[in-house]
């Protein structure tokens, strides 16, 4: 008989006379005659209720099941009689696959956040770390089904790559060299005996491969891993996290700044669809007002702002800020939320930003101090999107690279894209784990990844 999964059972339209489930034992509760397990398989949110019966054969075995043993269930699916839950499970065979010793850590209470990050390898056995990883899951085929929808080839550019999209060269070297062979000629690293004869990390963005897809195939988008090596504790930033990534051809920063809005918006508005229960324990336990935050961002239109008026807002706001605003400052997590959480209550789109704070690819607006880059701002989280129009230019780009002191020579692919029928093009890199944060409530990056890496910390 084939295994079945409990959300199956608990969505059944009737009694089943033979089921077969395996899971983890949530509690035991014995009552005269019964034993109670609660069994979840991480299917759903909801345990199944199994019952038990003191006639069956090993029942005094049944009786020393712990909190999360594994254990396999032969029994009848049938109404239940308890509040709270339509079906059950009357066992006919209770099976322990494994006994959990007593010090299993999962005990039934509460445990904080900060605990369960020191056994990230258990914590999806708790409500609320299995429903963020099912929503997690929920939300990368709805990042799929939005560009599939629309047309858009899904892309897979490279993890290890010689250029630093960014140029802020926070890069996590990849090497084969051991320590003592890494050779330094006058003063400068020389990778020429490395695996790649250059130096070589891993990606900060896939950006600069995309573009040259989007310049054949018109719209893509990537989605994956991403790395960087900044040394910021904060709870929104991660040392590896998930970047979606479209890229457009033929495509302004207005319609730019109109894909991330359809796209925030319909991802909401699919986990809101599709993930009722698990979503159901955020806005109990986690965050009250997180419906209602929903709700706004998927009915607003979002406010559409150029950056110097966001710093008028921002110095005649009045609030004291950690870090001062003025016109040329990049702006931190702080004035972020105020514009979005206070300031607007909804989500912003920030664009024109002055040249000297964004990276060279971004188109260089008539002003000649700004460009044509636009953040994303979102109420708790600041900036869960950071694009722009690119710089299709070849003489500007050019220029570009050499004022933000980067070498040409590796780009000479990405320069090339502007030879040969260079065109106006955009596109945006957005924090999937931002995201997760956003539709659930959680406020620390780390909770919703399910194996962190932060500065000092590569644990599991
Ligand atoms: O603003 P960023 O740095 O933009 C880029 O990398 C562009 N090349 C993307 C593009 O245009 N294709 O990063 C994009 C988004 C941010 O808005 C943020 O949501 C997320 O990636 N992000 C991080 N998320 C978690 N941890 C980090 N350390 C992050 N750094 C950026
Ligand atoms: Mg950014």
């Amino acid at each position: 008989m084939l295994r079945q999964k409990i959300v199956k059972l608990l969505g059944s339209k009737n009694p089943v006379d033979q089921v077969l489930i395996k899971g983890w034992v949530r509690t035991r509760r014995d009552s005269k005659g019964f034993s109670f397990l609660e069994l979840n398989d991480g299917s759903c949110l909801k345990n199944i209720q199994v019952i038990a019966d003191e006639t069956l054969a090993n029942y005094d075995e049944v009786r020393r099941i712990t909190t999360g043993s594994a254990v396999t269930i032969n029994g009848r699916l049938v109404a239940s009689q308890g509040k709270g839950q339509s079906w059950e499970i009357q066992a006919e065979a209770v099976d322990i696959i494994n006994i959990a010793p007593d010090n299993f850590p999962l005990q039934k209470k509460r445990h904080t956040d900060e605990f369960l990050r020191t056994i990230a390898h258990l914590r999806p056995r708790t409500n609320k770390y299995g429903a963020v990883f099912r929503i997690r899951s929920e939300l990368a085929f709805a990042v799929h089904k939005f560009f599939r929808d629309r047309d858009f080839r899904y892309v897979h550019t490279p993890i290890i790559t010689g250029s630093d999209c960014e140029g802020a060269g926070e890069l996590f070297r990849i090497t084969t060299l051991a320590p003592d062979k890494a050779a330094i000629q006058d003063g400068v690293a020389d990778y020429s005996d490395d695996f790649f004869g250059t130096e070589a990390n891993l990606t900060v963005s896939g950006q600069l491969s995309a573009e040259m897809l989007a310049l054949s195939l018109g719209d893509v988008y990537t989605f994956g891993p991403t790395f960087r090596a900044e040394n910021s504790n904060t709870s929104r930033h991660v040392s590896e996290f998930w970047m979606v990534e479209p890229e457009m051809a033929f495509c302004d920063l207005v319609g730019n700044m109109q894909l991330g809005e359809d796209l925030i918006k319909f991802l909401v508005t699919w986990i809101i669809d599709h993930c009722a229960e698990d979503l159901n324990l955020f806005a109990r336990f986690v965050d009250k007002t997180l419906m209602p935050t929903l709700e706004n961002i998927v009915s607003s239109d979002f406010v559409r702002l150029p950056y110097s008026d966001a710093v008028d807002i921002l110095k005649k706001s009045g609030k004291k800020f950690e870090y001062a605003v003025d016109f040329g400052k990049d702006l931190q997590s702080e004035h972020e939320r105020y514009l979005s959480e206070q300031h607007f209550k909804k989500p912003v789109a920030l664009f024109d930003y002055p040249k000297e704070i964004k990276p060279f690819y971004m188109s260089l607006n008539d002003d000649d101090r700004t460009v044509a880059a636009m953040d994303v701002l979102v109420p708790r989280i600041g900036e869960i999107i950071g694009g722009s129009q690119r710089e299709e230019r070849l003489e500007v780009l050019e220029q570009r690279i050499s004022e933000t002191g980067m070498p040409q020579e590796p780009y000479w692919w990405y320069l090339d894209a502007r030879r040969f029928g260079s065109v106006e093009h955009s596109g945006f890199g957005m924090g999937f784990e931002r995201v997760l944060m956003l539709v659930t409530g959680i406020t620390n990056i780390r909770d919703v990844i399910p194996f962190p890496r932060t500065p000092g910390s590569i644990e599991f």
